[in-house]
């Protein structure tokens, strides 16, 4: 049976990737010895290329599919082979394409690859440069690959089904040899955060992160927006502590990412349908406006200028033809008045590229006054802090506003130095103490498929089957755990079903889960099945009693567990979670780890 935070002091070094949608880096953190403080390194895999201590999410591959680069190199490369005149498939955020479970991405130039291959491959690279720099670290007496606690971030939004396609992909990648290895474990991004944020405090702001102390966290990222609320258990001189208040959550098109697509929404409509056409087929050219947009969007703020380059296009954009576009688009937006500047330069106002922001900062600030009243309610007292991480923390402009609209004398703001590489600093602290998130909130209600003994007026006719002789009521959903119910890392849910049948061999096991807090049937709208698993429960002639099936669900973790034994046979089965509508993770099989 794998084991579940077990060996835990069989490592001696913790490696946590943070495989982000704009950005991804890796960080290393030796197993601290009694007494002495924790060290997390972070570091950019792409070494030498700056100072960032992240590299661009984008990995380039030939066009027989096999990898070339990764990070910023990647987009260099790509940008050579273009100018040389021949192809390359490059891609970019498809961490997003996993959030909406495509089993493809599309390359810039519009072809199409395996997700699997291109996200382990990311993660292929981004490993071999982590063993890679521990190995040079440590002398290669001491190092043993075997020794390596890996950590994977995921957002706190992702379902079950997210985190199993990572698990797979790893094991891909070759970081674990089994998905259901004890070396991998996955740290969801807003609460290696949280860590981060109480243990990197500076000692003014640590001495107010006391017990009982509620604390937001707002990772604001390239795609997703993640928010988790924790109260602190402990005191700031202890080791870090704290409890889920309310179960995480956010928006996974919320993130910076998304200030781009709503400026190239207003590309389409400048450039119109020729020049648009022209930006979307030159891949380079496409490239070098976003990466110059890049840096107005990063300081863009209120006074601010925002002059945009587009001498990209070189003799596809005249000057001529440039005024020309911005009369058409001046006429067509009173509002927005663009400015020419130069032969080949514009000026964007203020309102316009704030528009490209508000839509994201609308659901934002609705959903932190969602989760502040939430909160109220809950604990009877509202957040004592908003601590603001991820990249687009870094942004003058959503911290001005979320400031404004949110900060008060007893709701402090606070954004660490380093808002873009928290989460891989707290997933490796978390991988040296997973056990420091305590508790978590149950994000939907789970349970089982399961018959009972038919009672006339409490269920309805049409759920009656008769086996055997014997009136039973069809299709119930067992509950195990109840949504935003608090459950304890350890928690273990069990219970002990009988088959319904003499002669049966084998149970299915269904999952299945639900929004609802109250739900009957298994059959009702809104229940969703996670997966199933079927257990051999004995010989034909045993009697029913013998062929009893426990089965124990622990959801405190960071994923979901869900396992059955059958008492006869020892039986022993791990239930896999599906997709619900799509085949990313082609092979379905149920585990069997006797
Ligand atoms: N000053 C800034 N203003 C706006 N956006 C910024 C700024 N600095 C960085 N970003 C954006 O932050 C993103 C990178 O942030 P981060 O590394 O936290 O995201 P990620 O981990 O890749 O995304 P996710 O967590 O959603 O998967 C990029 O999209 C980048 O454009
Ligand atoms: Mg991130």
């Amino acid at each position: 049976m794998a084991g579940f935070l077990k060996d835990t002091n069989t490592f001696t070094n913790v490696i946590a990737i943070d495989f982000g949608t704009g950005a991804s880096g890796y960080g290393i953190s030796p197993k601290p010895i009694e007494n002495h403080t924790l060290r997390v390194d972070v570091y950019n895999p792409c070494e030498g290329e700056n100072e960032d201590q992240k590299t661009t999410t984008a990995i380039l591959f030939d066009n027989n599919q096999n990898f070339i680069d990764f990070g910023l190199n990647a987009e260099r490369k790509y940008a050579e082979i273009i100018q040389d005149g021949s192809t390359a498939l490059l891609f970019k955020n498809y961490k997003m394409s996993l959030y909406h479970m495509q089993s493809e991405v599309k390359s810039l130039d519009g072809r199409t690859m395996s997700l699997m291959k291109v996200i382990s491959e990311s993660l292929k690279f981004i490993s071999k440069k982590a063993i890679k720099k521990l190995e040079d670290q440590l002398s290669k007496t001491i190092f043993k690959k075997d020794r390596i606690r890996w950590i994977l971030t995921v957002p706190a939004l992702w379902k079950e089904e997210h985190k199993i396609f990572m698990k797979k992909v790893a094991v891909q990648a070759g970081i674990i040899d089994n998905i259901d290895s004890n070396k991998l474990l996955l740290c969801l991004e807003p609460e290696g955060a949280s860590i981060c944020c109480r243990e990197d405090a500076d000692e003014t702001l640590k001495k107010d992160l006391i017990k009982n102390k509620i604390v937001a966290v707002l990772d604001c990222g390239g795609g997703t927006v993640d928010i988790t609320v924790h109260k602190l258990l402990s005191e700031p001189n202890e080791p870090f502590l704290c409890e889920e208040v309310i179960s995480s959550s956010g928006g996974c098109e919320w993130g910076s990412k998304y200030v781009d697509s709503n400026f190239e929404e207003f590309l389409k409509d400048f450039f119109g349908d020729e020049l648009y056409m022209i930006y979307q087929k030159n891949a380079v050219i496409r490239l070098d406006i976003l990466k110059h947009f890049e840096l107005l969007k990063k300081k863009f703020n209120i006074g601010e200028r925002s002059r945009l380059q587009l001498s990209y296009f070189s003799e596809f954009l005249t000057q001529e033809k440039l005024s020309e576009l911005i009369k058409i688009y001046n006429e067509k937006h009173k509002d927005f008045q663009l400015k020419q500047r130069g032969s080949s330069a514009i000026d964007l106002p203020e309102n316009l590229m704030k528009s490209f922001f508000e839509p994201l900062f609308e659901k934002i600030i609705s959903k932190v006054n969602e989760l502040l009243i939430e909160t109220k309610k809950k604990t009877n007292q509202f957040p004592n802090f908003i601590f603001m991480v991820g990249g687009f923390s870094e942004s003058p402009f959503l911290k001005s506003t979320i400031k404004k609209s949110f900060e008060n004398k007893n709701l402090r703001i606070v954004i660490p130095k380093r808002p873009s590489v928290c989460v891989i600093r707290g997933a490796c602290m978390f991988g040296i103490s997973p056990r420091s998130i305590q508790s978590r909130i149950a994000k939907k209600t789970y349970g089982i498929n399961t018959l009972s003994t038919f009672e006339i007026g409490k269920h309805p006719e049409n759920k009656k089957v008769i086996i055997e002789g014997e009136a039973f009521c069809n299709d119930l959903f067992d509950v195990f755990v109840r949504k935003n119910e608090s459950v304890n890392i350890d928690e273990e849910f069990t219970k002990t079903y009988c088959p319904v049948r003499a002669n049966q061999t084998e149970m299915k096991i269904i999952l299945y889960c639900t929004d609802k807090t109250d739900v009957q049937f298994v059959d009702e709208n809104g229940v969703r099945k996670l997966g199933e698993l079927t257990v051999e429960i004995g010989k034909k002639h045993q009697s029913m009693e013998e062929k009893t099936v426990t089965v124990s669900l622990k959801f405190g973790f960071t994923n979901i567990i869900a396992q059955a034994m059958s008492k006869n046979t020892n039986d022993f089965k791990k239930c896999e979670f599906k997709f619900e509508n799509s085949n990313l993770i082609e092979n379905n099989n149920i585990n069997n780890n006797k």
